[in-house]
C-alpha cells in the first residue's frame, strides 16, 4: 500500500471535495501489448500524459475479468484484472505510480449485478430453487401452468426482457442485459461479499469508488409484481419506494459501507452515479452514506446561458444544503462525446444525430470544439469537482462507428433503435500515424477514422493553441486559483454568463451570435486565443480575467 502526500487542488477538508477527476476507460486509453485491447501495461506507458493534464485523481473504469457483454461492466470477478488487461501487481504498479505523483485512484464498483460467469452465479444456477446459492441473486418462479411466462413482462435497460429463465425452470431478474443477473440486495450475504471487495481495494491503496447504477441495487419484489407499465408511470408509487430504482432503503447499505471508508485515513470515498432528480441526488450524499453523486445536468443542458445559470444555481443550492461540493460532468463512456453534441446545428438532438449515422442534424466539428472548450472552462472555474473523460482534453469528437462493428449491447439489443456508446469508446489517437494512431502496436478494438490523425496528442503537443495545451493550462491555473467558497454572478447581459470568484478572478462565457463587452482586467486564459478583440469577448468563448486594479494594467 503506497501513502499519498500531495493535497487535492484547494485547502478543502477532504481531498475529493474540489478535485479533478480523469476517467480512463482501460480497453480504450493504450495497447501495451498489441492485442487491440487497451491495457494497464498502457497506461503505464502513458502516465506522463495524465501528470501533465494536472488532474487529481484517475478513476479507472471497470478493469475486472469480462466476457465483455456490456464493455465490462459485467464483472466475473471483483478482486482480479481480467488477463487481457492485465495482472493485479500492475494495478499495484499503477496506483503506486499515481499516487508517487500525487494523482488518487478510484475505480469502479459495480454492486447491482455481476455478470453470469461470475462463481457466485453459476453456483446459483447449479444448486437448484430454494437454495443458499440461489438465494444471492433474484430468482422467482414462472407464472402459467407450467411457470413457462416470465415473472413480470418486463423489459430490462438493455432492451430485451429484464427475466430470463434457466434449464430447471426458474426466471432470473437482469436490469440490464441477461448475462449482468442482478444481486439480491435482501440477501445479507451480498453484504458481507461487498464489504469484503470494498476492503480488498482499499487495502491495496485505492482511494475510491465511482458506484455504478448506484439508485438500484435493493429492490422490492413483492408477490404480485407491478406491470411494465406501472414502473415507468411517475408517481405510481410512493417517492423511495419504487419497486425497483431510487429506493429510500439503498442508503442502508451505504452507510454500511461508511463504516468500512471510515476505517481507512483519510476515508476512502465514493461518487455515486445515479441518474435521478437533483433533489433526489442529494440523499446519496446527506445519509451517512457516499460523498458525492455525479451532477448530470450540465452534461444535458444544450447551449443556453438561461439553461446555464438556471443548472448552475440550484446545483448550489442544493449543495449548500447537502454540504457537499457540486460535481460537474460533460462527458463519459455512456454518453456522446461533449465536442459533437454543442456541434450539432439546424435542430435536432445527438439521439437524431446517431440515428440517422451522422446525416442530421449537421455536424460543425469547429463550432463543437469552441463550444467544448468553452464549457469546460466554464466548468472548471466552478466551485465543487469535475470529472473528466479521456479524449476530451483532445477536443475529441463523437466516432460514428459502422453498424456491423458495433459492440454496445444497447445497439445489438434494442434491434438498432438505440444507437449505443460505442463511439466514445474508441481508441485514442495519440500519434498522427501507425497502425493505431500510437494506440498499441496492432489494431484497435473499435475502429479509429482517418481524421483522428489531427487530433492526435503528439500533434496537440507541438501547437500552443491545441486542446490539450489549453486543458493543462485551466487546470494549472484552477490550481492556484480556485477554492471552495461560492461564486458571484456577474451581470453582463442575457448571453453572457459569467462569474467572479474569490481573489479577484472571473470566467465570462459568451453564448449569443455577437461579441459581449468584458469587464476590464488581465486576461488569465481563453479558451481561444483570438476569442478576444477590442475589448469584446467573441462568440462561443470563454476567458477567465483577473480583475484586481492591480492587475488591469494590461486591460482584456
Ligand atoms: C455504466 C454503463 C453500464 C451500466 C450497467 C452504467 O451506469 O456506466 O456503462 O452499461 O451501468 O452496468
Amino acid at each position: 500500500m503506497t501513502t499519498i502526500e500531495t493535497k487535492a487542488t484547494t485547502p478543502d477538508e477532504a481531498w475529493w471535495r474540489q478535485a479533478v477527476v480523469y476517467q480512463v476507460y482501460p480497453r480504450s486509453f493504450a495497447d501495451g501489448n498489441g492485442d487491440g485491447i487497451g491495457d494497464l501495461a498502457g497506461i503505464l506507458s502513458r502516465i506522463d500524459h495524465i501528470v501533465s493534464l494536472g488532474v487529481d485523481a484517475v478513476w479507472l473504469s471497470p478493469f475486472y475479468p469480462s466476457a465483455l457483454v456490456d464493455g465490462g461492466y459485467d464483472v466475473d470477478d471483483y478482486m482480479d484484472v481480467d488477463p487481457r488487461i492485465g495482472t493485479l501487481e500492475e494495478i499495484d504498479r499503477l496506483v503506486a505510480t499515481l499516487h508517487a505523483h500525487g494523482i488518487r485512484v478510484m475505480v469502479d464498483l459495480v454492486p447491482n449485478h455481476s455478470s453470469n460467469l461470475h462463481e457466485s452465479f453459476r453456483a446459483a444456477v447449479a444448486a437448484g430453487p430454494g437454495s443458499p446459492e440461489r438465494d444471492l441473486f433474484v430468482f422467482r418462479d414462472g407464472r402459467g401452468e407450467h411457470g413457462e411466462l416470465p415473472p413480470a413482462e418486463w423489459s430490462s435497460l438493455m432492451g430485451d426482457p429484464a427475466w430470463t429463465r434457466v434449464p430447471d425452470g426458474q426466471w432470473y431478474l437482469h436490469l440490464f442485459t441477461k448475462e449482468q443477473p442482478d444481486w439480491n440486495w435482501a440477501n445479507p450475504a451480498v453484504h458481507e461479499y461487498f464489504l469484503k471487495v470494498l476492503r480488498f481495494w482499499g487495502d491495496r491503496g485505492v482511494d475510491g469508488f465511482r458506484v455504478d447504477v448506484a439508485n438500484a441495487l435493493t429492490k422490492r419484489l413483492d408477490d404480485e409484481l407491478p406491470t411494465q407499465e406501472e414502473l415507468d408511470t411517475p408517481g405510481a408509487f410512493p417517492v423511495g419506494d419504487h419497486p425497483l430504482f431510487d429506493r429510500d432503503d439503498v442508503q442502508d447499505v451505504y452507510r454500511e459501507w461508511r463504516q468500512v471508508f471510515d476505517e481507512y485515513d483519510p476515508p476512502l470515498m465514493a461518487v455515486a452515479e445515479a441518474w435521478v432528480t437533483p433533489e433526489r441526488r442529494l440523499r446519496y450524499t446527506a445519509s451517512g452514506g457516499l460523498d458525492q453523486a455525479f451532477g448530470f445536468d450540465l452534461l444535458r443542458a444544450t447551449w443556453d446561458p438561461a439553461s446555464f445559470r438556471r443548472i448552475i444555481e440550484e446545483s448550489y443550492a442544493l449543495a449548500e444544503r447537502a454540504d457537499v461540493p457540486a460535481t460537474w460532468v460533460f462527458s463519459n463512456h455512456d454518453v456522446v462525446r461533449h465536442a459533437t453534441r454543442y456541434g450539432l446545428v439546424g435542430g435536432g438532438d445527438e439521439n437524431d444525430w446517431l440515428l440517422s449515422r451522422g446525416a442530421h442534424p449537421a455536424e460543425d466539428r469547429d463550432l463543437g470544439l469552441r463550444r467544448a472548450r468553452a464549457v469546460t472552462m466554464l466548468a472548471l472555474a466552478l466551485p465543487g469537482s469535475a470529472y473528466l473523460y479521456q479524449g476530451e482534453e483532445l477536443g475529441l469528437p463523437e466516432v460514428m462507428v459502422p453498424d456491423e462493428q458495433r459492440q454496445d449491447p444497447v445497439f445489438w439489443r434494442k434491434g438498432g433503435k438505440e444507437i449505443g456508446r460505442d463511439g466514445c469508446r474508441v481508441p485514442l489517437p495519440w500519434t498522427k500515424d501507425g497502425s493505431s494512431f500510437g494506440f498499441g502496436t496492432g489494431g484497435a478494438h473499435l475502429p479509429q477514422p482517418e481524421w483522428f490523425a489531427q487530433y492526435a496528442a503528439e500533434l496537440q503537443e507541438q501547437d500552443p493553441a491545441s486542446t490539450l495545451h489549453l486543458y493543462r493550462r485551466a487546470l494549472g491555473l484552477r490550481r492556484r486559483l480556485q477554492s471552495a467558497a461560492r461564486m458571484e454572478w456577474l451581470e453582463l447581459g442575457e448571453d453572457v454568463v459569467a462569474f467572479q470568484r474569490p481573489g479577484g478572478w472571473c470566467s465570462v462565457t459568451n453564448f449569443g451570435s455577437r461579441p459581449a463587452t468584458l469587464p476590464r482586467g488581465t486576461v488569465l486564459l481563453a479558451s481561444d486565443e483570438r476569442g478576444i478583440q477590442d475589448g469584446s469577448l467573441l462568440p462561443d468563448t470563454t476567458v477567465w480575467l483577473d480583475l484586481r486594479p492591480a492587475a488591469t494594467t494590461q486591460s482584456a
